[in-house]
């Protein structure tokens, strides 16, 4: 059967579309600024302007969705996070514009204060840097219901907060935003491959040497994902997500079949780098692994898959298609 080109063609279980594909983006404050991550080569912070033609590119491409991540300068961090849930914030503004130019493209939005905090926590915190679930819980309810009222189609609390989930659905469903969704960072590890995300949003020396050891979870644990997912499920998640993703295949599969939900997954930065390193230094192909590590997340269960390789994969797709 793999002798000939034909008939690996024809038992092939799973192929690798442009419907598979969410790309996370970088906005920052200003016009005209293309800031590049060191550690992400081959990704920017973009002022709003120059974010609209990315998203004109990624529409092009016929990728569906688009994450959004903001860049917030310093002065506006603190201790409470209260920019998080401001009208004509920085995140509030860019989604009405994207839905605006491109009513289309899904917009999917981050719940988490880790932008707007001084101390780059997600969430609120104690005397002694303890992060705070219920009262963070509160200010995750104010600010996934100002993305809801700015336009953003799908909810995504990245936080790992307990109960965060039911208290923005009860939220959405009595401001009637019945039909915004709620994709849940279900199972979200304490992963060491954040840290090129944190140095992109410049929350890396906020956060200094603290840990987020007390929320996330322990990537030793497996059956602690299903316990998390049973809880957003009962409480109205419509998506689950996983991430990272590459590392925990074993996580993916399991919460799909354990619960056949909407199940996706994040190829996080540190994973982008890692492939774009090698690439670099011509260690490895980089549309042959690029394309490798996204089709085994979708074979481990994944319905849909956020990558910072979303656009040059889209192309990659395009042109073998012709
Ligand atoms: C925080 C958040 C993180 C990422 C997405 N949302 C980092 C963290 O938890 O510290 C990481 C994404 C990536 O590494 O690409 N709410």
């Amino acid at each position: 059967m793999r002798s000939d080109k034909f008939s690996r063609s024809l038992m092939r279980e799973n192929q690798l579309t442009s419907d598979d594909l969410i790309l996370p983006v970088f906005v920052l404050d200003g016009i005209k600024k293309n800031e590049p991550v060191q550690s992400m080569p081959g990704v920017s912070r973009l002022s709003l302007d120059l974010l609209l033609k990315k998203i004109h590119e990624a529409q092009e491409l016929k990728i569906n969705a688009v994450t959004l991540f903001p860049v917030i300068e310093d002065q506006y961090k603190s201790e409470n996070a209260h920019e998080a849930f401001r009208d004509d914030g920085l995140v509030q503004n860019t989604i009405s514009a994207i839905k605006k130019e491109f009513p289309d493209m899904g917009v999917i939005t981050d719940v988490a204060l880790d932008p707007y905090t001084s101390h780059g926590q997600d969430g609120l915190i104690d005397k002694n840097g303890y992060v705070l679930n219920d009262e963070t819980v509160d200010v995750l309810v104010k600010q996934a219901l100002s993305h809801a009222e700015a336009g953003a189609d799908v909810v995504a609390p990245s936080d790992m907060m307990d109960g965060r989930v039911g208290a923005i659905r009860e939220a959405l469903e009595s401001h009637d935003k019945k039909n915004i969704k709620i994709l849940s960072y279900t199972a979200k590890y304490a992963s060491s491959f954040y840290g090129p995300f944190r140095e992109a949003v410049g929350s890396k020396n906020n956060l200094g040497n603290a840990s987020k050891d007390s929320y996330q979870m322990d990537p030793a644990n497996s059956d602690e994902a299903v316990h998390e997912a049973l809880l957003d499920v009962n409480e109205g998640a419509d998506i689950l997500m996983v991430k990272p993703a590459g590392l925990y295949l074993d996580i993916i599969y399991k919460i799909k079949k354990e619960f056949n939900k909407p199940t996706f997954a994040y190829q996080v930065s540190g994973e982008y780098s890692m492939l774009k390193a090698a690439a670099q230094n011509n260690w490895l192909g980089e549309k042959a692994t690029v394309i490798e590590s996204l089709l085994s997340i979708k074979r481990a269960g994944a319905d849909a898959i956020l990558s910072y390789f979303a656009v040059d994969v889209a192309k990659w797709l395009r042109d073998d298609s012709h």
